[in-house]
């Protein structure tokens, strides 16, 4: 089986940390969403896999490569992201006409794919699609079933959901799935949706079966939906220490990495706080991930995601925050007295 990741698409609802990164890139403790689903993939024992790359594909491609996968790994260009459905149809060659699992590259899920990808195995459908329950189904797809519990049909954002079942951004395809990408129209937000190319699948008499996710799924779509990934995951990490204390209180489960150093700071998990970050007469709350290369200094954070190579001094006290890379948050030390801004488009400060 293959496995085909999608890393495209402009994100424009996390402007504007996504004017410089690309959305799948953005750490959630520390490691970007995308890891994740690579992570997912190669434990399910699949070894091939294609990541759709659009917009900033030079970064994506370069931080994939940063690491070592046990896995062979193909980037497929998607020139616009005109929906998952066109993603597949993309990707045609490298799928090569064998079943594979499409994994949303802004999605996490707490217990991974390999039960699902055996349960793909077993019933051996045209389609097998996760399925978990939400408050908010109007922002998913979402299930619509029979009298016998089997899905009758798969309703792409709706105003009235039928149910509060929505489609998981994991799902398995025999080759059919091609066909049905080539047999449909663009959505009225001008997309192929995968949605249309399922009921596809449903309405020409193809066995499409489901899977429910039981453990916690996120889709880190907006700026709330990655502080709760980042609590979500820190909530299950183990205590590390490669870094330096000195005079500081660690108090929970607390992951401080290689060159790190905590001075006269209070440091209560879960959290973590990235490699070569000085941590300084401050606090660190739960919930928080500190990137790399950061700088906190007499400053109280809570409940947010800091991202590499920020620079944070007397700034009072933040919480559920999400700050982009190499910003700095320094207390004015020179006349006139006040607040001073350089923020990009569409940022959001709330004092
Ligand atoms: C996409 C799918 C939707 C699914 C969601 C899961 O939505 O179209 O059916 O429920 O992913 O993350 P999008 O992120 O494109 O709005």
């Amino acid at each position: 089986m293959k496995a085909l990741i999608l890393s495209g698409g402009h994100g424009t609802r996390l402007r504007p940390l996504t004017y410089s990164q690309q959305k799948q890139l953005i750490p959630v403790a520390n490691k970007p969403v995308l890891f994740y689903a690579i992570e997912d993939v190669i434990e399910a024992g699949i070894r091939d896999i294609g990541i759709i790359v659009g917009p900033n594909k030079e970064q994506v491609i370069e931080t994939v490569r940063s690491v070592d996968w046990d896995a062979d790994i193909e980037f497929i260009y998607q020139g616009d992201p005109l929906g998952l459905a066109h993603a597949i149809l993309v990707a045609e060659e490298f799928l090569d006409d064998e079943e594979f699992v499409m994994y949303l590259g802004d999605n996490i899920l707490r217990d991974g794919i390999i039960e699902h990808a055996q349960k793909f195995k077993e019933l051996n459908p045209d389609s097998l699609i996760l399925l978990t329950q939400v408050d908010e189904p109007q922002r998913f797809g979402v299930a619509e079933f029979d009298e016998n519990g089997r899905v009758k049909r798969l309703i792409e954002k709706p105003k009235v959901p039928p149910s509060n079942y929505a489609l998981v951004g994991v799902y398995f395809f025999k080759p059919i799935i091609i066909e049905a990408c080539k047999n449909i129209k663009p959505s009225w937000r001008n997309e192929l949706e995968i949605t249309d190319a399922i009921q596809w699948l449903i309405d020409n008499g193809y066995r499409v079966e489901t899977s429910i996710v039981t453990g916690w799924w996120k889709d880190t779509g907006k700026p709330e939906d990655i502080l709760e990934a980042n609590r979500l995951v820190l909530d299950d990490i183990e205590p590390k220490n490669e870094g330096k204390l000195e005079n500081s209180r660690i108090i929970g489960r607390v992951i401080i990495e290689e060159g790190a150093m905590i001075r006269d700071s209070v440091v209560k998990g879960p959290c973590v706080i990235g490699k070569n970050s000085q941590v300084v007469n401050a606090y660190i709350g739960p919930y928080t991930s500190i990137g790399n290369n950061c700088v906190i200094e007499g400053t109280e954070i809570e409940d947010s995601v800091i991202m590499d190579g920020s620079v944070i001094i007397n700034a009072g006290r933040i919480v559920e925050s999400l700050i982009g890379r190499n910003v700095k948050i320094i207390e004015a030390n020179s006349k006139p007295k006040g607040c001073r801004f350089v923020v990009g488009d569409n940022s959001n400060i709330v004092l």
